[in-house]
């Protein structure tokens, strides 16, 4: 008797085939590959991503998987299926949603995300934390992106779903999501086995900034080399990649993406009255910790002559600025 990750595994794996199928065959699912081809997504990206469909209805999956011999308690421990409310017996999670597997670095379905066609919430419904799943520890599309990433030692991460699959049909390979915008530590270090090389590249909205300031922070203290790719506002790479194509957006998160350094004066910049010498001060204190962490002193000169210039100041005053929180940080 297999182990009950094995057993989910295997669920999983069977599942990811009933939702292809459905997705390439059920007259219901037309809506599904209507929405798919009108966000161009190419027959050979939806194929190689496994996307599929959930029909509506209550237990069509459990059911298929009952009918191959696997047990209702099994199913419930993948994510698959809910237990009814205030009576007994169990319904498909996913219902009326357009299907991505999630595989692990191995190739092994570990869990699924489910994408609405029309309006509603959530937008995306994905499968609980199970023995396989662990949202957290998680990148979605590496075992896709794993041998790109090792050859052109640099990873880009995005967002969701919809970004890593435009990535691959436009060909940037190297493209994983951290399924959403939660960016952890376990994440950092899981990308890390693959290249130290990482570039951010999440939407440019305020969560999409939040989360960058944060993977940037558990990032550079895991000792990568982090940069961010910064988007037009309000737009993601799936949007940017289809709309300028995939030499800009190489451009965009390679030859010119920022460092740290320079995508937090940027953001300070535009936040703080840089007319006023109350908001220059700010913006000088929001980036020292950052100048100060700098163990190459050519690297620090060159920040501070950046950033003083920008800012209009001389860079002997952000210097100083420097050593006062040096000395209060001690
Ligand atoms: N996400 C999620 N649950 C939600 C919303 C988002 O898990 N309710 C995750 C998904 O992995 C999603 C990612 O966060 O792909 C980014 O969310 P968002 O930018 O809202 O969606 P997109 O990926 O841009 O999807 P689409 O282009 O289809 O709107
Ligand atoms: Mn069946
Ligand atoms: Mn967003
Ligand atoms: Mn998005
Ligand atoms: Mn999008």
């Amino acid at each position: 008797r297999h182990s009950l990750r094995q057993r989910i595994y295997e669920i999983n794996r069977i599942a990811a085939r009933w939702f292809y199928r459905n997705l390439r065959e059920l007259p219901i699912a037309e809506n599904a590959r209507r929405y798919l081809d009108k966000r161009g997504l190419s027959r050979k990206v939806q194929d190689s991503f496994g996307l599929g469909y959930a029909p509506d209805g209550w237990e069509g999956l459990l059911k298929h998987l009952k009918e191959k011999g696997f047990e209702v308690e099994d199913i419930f421990q993948a994510g698959l299926i809910s237990e009814r409310k205030g009576q007994s017996g169990h319904y498909d999670r996913f219902r009326s949603r357009i299907i991505f597997p999630i595989l692990d670095a191995q190739g092994r379905v570990t869990a699924f995300g489910g994408r609405i066609t029309g309006e509603g919430e959530p937008k995306y419904l994905n499968s609980p934390e199970t023995p396989v799943f662990h949202k957290g520890r998680m990148l979605y599309g590496l075992n896709w992106a794993a041998k790109t990433i090792r050859a052109e030692d640099r990873v880009v991460i995005v967002e969701g779903y919809m970004d890593v699959i435009a990535a691959h049909q436009f060909g940037a390979f190297n493209t994983v999501a951290s399924l959403g915008t939660a960016f952890t530590p376990e994440q950092g270090k899981l990308l890390m086995r693959f290249s130290k090389n990482i570039s951010i590249a999440y939407d440019s909205d305020t969560a999409g900034a939040k989360a960058t300031m944060r993977g940037l922070d558990i990032l550079q203290s895991l000792g990568a080399k982090v940069r961010v790719g910064q988007l037009p506002e309000g737009m993601d790479p799936d949007d940017y990649l289809r709309r300028k194509g995939i030499d800009e957006f190489q451009r965009l998160v390679a030859t010119e993406a920022l460092s740290l350094i320079e995508y937090k004066l940027a953001l300070a910049m535009k936040e703080y009255d840089i007319g006023s010498i109350e908001g220059r001060v700010a913006i000088v204190n929001f980036l020292v910790p950052d100048l100060a962490r700098l163990k190459s002193a050519v690297e620090r000169e060159e920040y501070i002559r950046l950033v003083a210039e920008r800012l209009d100041l001389s860079p002997e005053a952000v210097q100083t600025e420097i050593r006062l929180h040096s000395r209060n940080s001690e």
